[in-house]
């Protein structure tokens, strides 16, 4: 007889079903485990081995196959470890198959026996839940499993526990599913930053209709510190959102005790960052940066210091919103809808505008460090704005008297709240996605307008592509004012945040 368990392996965020078969034969004893496994995948049958052995219940001296179906697909991981070992008890009649056949079971197996976690336990009981099946999972992951919904979860630290609950001794209390966090991740306050009145705008319209944005400017003007107080005016993730983002966390293993919270993410990865941390994949295939801030900001700082192959990698999902990695024997894809944030100096010393403090180089010097950036990404960027520094008179002035992130982030949520309503039968959640038909419609331009924008447009030569997004970026101006189509003013603004960097 076969004796049959079902878990999941993941392609990017979406895990399919596997079927584990387990087979005992006579023969020499040997366990061997077939169907384009891993290493980790292959280790399992020594632990598998050890925690029955540790339980009292060696493995039967006969042949033990496993086979991993469908048996060509990749099978990356330490979960499958589980569904292998109720696999063996089943053909041990230590459980009987009519047991296990309402679950999928995942979890990696200590020699002692016990449960440790394995990621993307989200996406598996959401795999479970659709086919009408309960989740097996280790005590750790329990709570996290609950966010799938309606489900029945069996969350035992240790293998003896399973036996002994389906022999009915011992009863796995279901794990109980947490509240989400209120996350109050320490980012700058708008009321602690003096000056940039421009910069606080461009965010607030960035934040508004999530563009993408680049700030230009000195050391110490302010830049990073801007990027950062965007954090706290974006509005709080909408309930798809949540479960999108967790799927993710869930992947990369980033959840602690089922703790998921309604922030949006904010990634800000070092500039000495690979291609396979940033765009996912490498040899076990793990989503990168642009997909764990999904949903979120994707905070690029000294953007010219980014390795050059890094940057151009970004110009897919800054496009399509996902990112599709290849590798030896597959694509993978992965959403990875974010906001990106980019922040760089003008030049290598950072005072092209000051005569004063300029090296010797300048304007050269300024020519080279900013061709470290693609036409084509630049392209992408929605606002390319200049950040000059602050005085520091003005800085003793004004403090304590500007407006609180919380009263700008108000305002940025109802013009949000608008766009969903605006595109609730679409695709598209706010203005920086808009395309085609819906950019026609939404972002139709009077014949004064027009003729505005065909001239900047001429004048500084800039892409169709650029052009649609300072349209989007007017749309967004508009809707900040309640105005129902763009008007001269709006576009205008929108084109000042489009200029080109001149050197
Ligand atoms: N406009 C400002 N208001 C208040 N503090 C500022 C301002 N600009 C800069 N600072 C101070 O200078 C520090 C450096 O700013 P930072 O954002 O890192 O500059 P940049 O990234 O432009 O080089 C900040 O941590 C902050 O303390
Ligand atoms: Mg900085």
């Amino acid at each position: 007889m076969v004796s049959r368990v079902k878990t999941v392996a993941f392609q990017g965020i979406e895990a399919i079903e596997i079927d584990v078969q387990v087979h005992l034969s006579p023969g020499l004893p040997s366990f061997s485990v077939v169907g384009l496994a891993d290493k980790a995948v292959a280790e399992s049958r020594e632990r598998v081995r050890s925690a029955l052995h540790s339980i009292g219940l060696a493995a039967p001296a006969k042949r033990v196959t496993v086979n991993l179906a469908p048996a060509d697909m990749q099978k990356e991981g330490s979960h499958f470890d589980l569904a292998i070992a109720l696999g063996l008890l089943c053909e041990m009649q230590v459980l009987q198959q009519y047991m296990l056949d309402s679950y999928i079971a995942m979890g990696e197996l200590a020699l002692d026996g016990g449960l440790g976690p394995v990621s993307g336990v989200i996406p598996a009981a959401i795999a479970a839940s659709s086919s009408g099946r309960g989740v097996i999972c280790p005590k750790y992951n329990g709570p996290e499993a609950m966010w799938a919904g309606d489900i029945e979860v069996l969350a035992p630290p240790h293998l003896l526990s399973i036996i002994n609950h389906f022999k009915g001794s011992q009863f796995i209390t279901p794990p109980v599913r947490p509240e989400p966090v209120n996350d109050t991740s320490p980012y700058p306050d708008l009321s602690g930053i003096v000056g940039q009145e421009t910069a606080k705008r461009a965010l607030e319209i960035a934040a508004s209709g999530g563009h993408n944005i680049l700030m230009v400017g000195p050391p110490g003007a302010g830049k990073s510190m801007l990027a950062r107080a965007l954090s706290g005016i974006l509005p709080p993730l909408a309930p798809k959102e949540i479960l999108e983002v967790s799927m993710i966390g869930s992947i990369a293993g980033t959840i602690r005790e089922g703790r998921i919270s309604g922030h949006r993410p904010f990634r800000d990865p070092h500039h000495s960052c690979s291609m396979a941390a940033m765009v996912g994949g490498g040899v076990r295939a793990k989503p990168g940066e642009v997909t764990l801030s999904h949903n979120g900001v994707l905070f690029l700082d000294e953007l010219p210091e980014f390795p050059r192959q890094v940057l151009d990698s970004l110009r897919q999902p800054v496009e399509n919103g996902e990112v599709t990695v290849s590798r030896a024997n597959s694509h993978v894809t992965y959403p990875a809808n974010f906001q990106l944030v980019a922040a760089m100096n003008p030049c290598r010393c950072g005072h092209l505008d000051d005569a004063a403090k300029a090296c010797g180089k300048a304007p050269r010097c300024a020519t080279e460090y900013q061709s470290r950036i693609s036409g084509p990404l630049f392209d992408r960027i929605d606002m390319n704005i200049d950040v000059p520094a602050v005085e520091i008179k003005q800085i003793q002035a004004k403090q304590g008297t500007l407006e609180p992130s919380a009263k700008v982030a108000e305002r940025v949520k109802k013009v949000r709240d608008m766009q969903n309503e605006r595109y609730k039968n679409s695709n598209t959640r706010n203005n920086s996605d808009l395309e085609g038909d819906l950019l026609q419609k939404f972002c139709a331009l009077d014949d004064e307008c027009q003729e505005l924008l065909v001239r900047a447009a001429q004048q500084s030569g800039i892409s169709m592509r650029s052009y649609n997004r300072t349209l989007k970026v007017a749309r967004t101006i508009a809707d900040m004012e309640g105005a129902s189509s763009i008007a001269k003013p709006h576009l205008a603004e929108a084109i000042g945040y489009n200029r080109r960097m001149v050197a």
